[in-house]
């Protein structure tokens, strides 16, 4: 392996690492709430086409924390929001809130 793309490998890996804890929390949060009791996989995928901009993702996210009193604040919806669209949606996506 060439020095360079030794770099490159470790310059990627360190970006995936972040990647990931970006979402750590996210996921946390998401699988304490136990919102996977009413959806799975699939239910996030299948109503993409309702689903069509993080907006109305994020006002579903925000209409199930309430209902399902997740104690979640606004900055935490925002997160779970950011986490559903990476893992199911992929639609252009407003930067992380301030924390
Ligand atoms: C008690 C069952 C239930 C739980 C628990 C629940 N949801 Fe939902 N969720 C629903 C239903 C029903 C809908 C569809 C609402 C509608 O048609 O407007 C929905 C819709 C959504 C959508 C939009 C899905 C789409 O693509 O159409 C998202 C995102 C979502 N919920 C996120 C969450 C999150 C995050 C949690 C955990 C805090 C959660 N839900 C917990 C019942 C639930």
């Amino acid at each position: 392996m060439s020095r360079t793309s030794f770099v490159m490998l470790i310059l990627l890996s360190t970006l995936s690492a972040l990647i990931a804890s970006e979402h750590k929390d996210a996921k946390e949060m998401f699988d304490e709430a136990a919102c996977m009791r009413c959806h799975n996989d699939n239910s996030f995928q299948v109503r993409k086409e309702r689903i069509d901009n993080f907006e109305k993702l994020y006002s579903s996210v925000q209409a199930c924390a309430r209902n399902t009193h997740a104690g979640w604040f606004e900055e935490d919806m925002h997160k779970v929001s950011r986490y559903l669209n990476h893992e199911y949606y992929k639609m252009p996506q407003p930067p992380a809130m301030e924390e």
